[in-house]
């Protein structure tokens, strides 16, 4: 749904991208991940058709988006960072006026600006001027003005800044209802939020690629260490040393239990996963066990780890 191949944009001779390259299959949902500056914005701009590269592929739906721009644009709903909604139009009006550029027009235009409305939960709002609006609803109606003209693939760039909590979860629980009917690539620098919603993360950072996997495959490839935790029951006064005596556990460190239970935590080497053998010297102990589980390091820790040893690219500023 979207092919991206040593894609660069150079703004007056500074590099924003840097010969990316990236493929969205259909369906998926894709996070675009990375810190103010790595070149988001410009990327999703490239792939709206409102910005030209300066060299490179980019194609969405099987469409050049230099060459074919009209087919490709019609293939893509677009929400960009600052959405320019016209503050002095009403909702309902403003998307109407939207959905005619589009290309809708009579009836099937004025069903498929209620469907959105519902969809987006603006309605309510229909009649206000969407300069009265709060961030949360405006964002919203950005929103339904990507979505109006049926596009396969949605790019929506940081479609929940600004929002508080509630507007957040929101924002995703939609998103989950969009990813049936949709291809969407979404950019932020909120971790959490790619980790709980995409299939996939591309991680950009000085305009190039650091990493492209699901979240879980970057949590576990991490090269610092993993933690185990765990919660047992137990006389035994050797259990740390004998937890030690695990291969891969580098340390095993006891911290407050409670009510007769003793916590560890264990570390364990990358690439490790040491679950059964400590469950098999639990049993063989016969320790009782109430809690065993493994966190893996956050999408944070691994961008910060990938973005610690990254060469940076002359001349790449933020
Ligand atoms: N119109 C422009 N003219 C000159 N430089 C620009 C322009 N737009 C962006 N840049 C520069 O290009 C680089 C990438 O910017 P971009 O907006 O794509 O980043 P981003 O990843 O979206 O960041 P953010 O998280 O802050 O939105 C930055 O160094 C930025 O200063
Ligand atoms: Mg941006």
């Amino acid at each position: 749904m979207i092919h991206v191949h040593q894609l660069t944009k150079q703004y007056a001779g500074r590099t924003a991208v840097d010969g990316i390259s990236f493929d969205v299959r259909e369906g998926e949902i894709v996070g675009f991940l990375g810190p103010n500056g790595a070149g988001k914005s410009t990327t999703m701009k490239i792939l709206s058709g409102f910005m030209p590269a300066t060299s490179g592929v980019a194609q969405v739906a099987g469409f050049d988006v230099f060459r074919q721009s009209i087919e490709a644009r019609r293939a893509v709903g677009y929400m960009p960072e600052m959405a320019p909604l016209y503050i002095d139009m009403k909702v309902k009006e403003y998307l109407r006026f939207r959905a005619e550029l589009k290309g809708l027009h009579g009836r099937d235009m004025r069903r498929r600006v209620g469907e959105v409305m519902e969809l987006c939960g603006v309605t309510d709002v229909r009649r206000r001027l969407i300069g009265n609006l709060s961030k949360g609803y405006r964002q919203r109606v950005a929103l339904a003005d990507a979505l109006v003209h049926h596009p396969k693939l949605l790019i929506l760039d940081e479609p929940t800044n600004g929002l508080d909590p509630v507007q957040i979860r929101q924002v995703r629980e939609l998103l989950r209802d969009l990813r049936t009917q949709h291809t969407v690539l979404l950019s932020t620098h909120i971790l959490q939020e790619v980790e709980n919603a995409c299939d996939r993360v591309v991680m950009i950072h000085h305009g190039r690629i650091l990493a492209n996997d699901t979240p879980h495959n970057l949590s576990s490839s991490l090269r610092t260490s993993t933690i185990v935790r765990m919660e047992i029951e137990t006389p035994d006064k050797q259990a740390a040393s004998k937890l030690e005596a695990i291969p891969g556990v580098r340390k095993a460190t006891e911290e407050a239990g409670e009510g007769g239970w003793r916590s560890f935590s264990l570390r364990v080497e990358p690439g490790h996963d040491v679950r059964e053998a400590v469950q098999a010297t639990a049993a063989a102990g016969q320790w009782r066990v109430r809690e065993l589980h493994r966190e893996l390091p956050s999408l944070e820790d691994v961008f910060v780890e990938l973005a610690s040893t990254a060469e940076v690219p002359r001349g790449a500023r933020v």
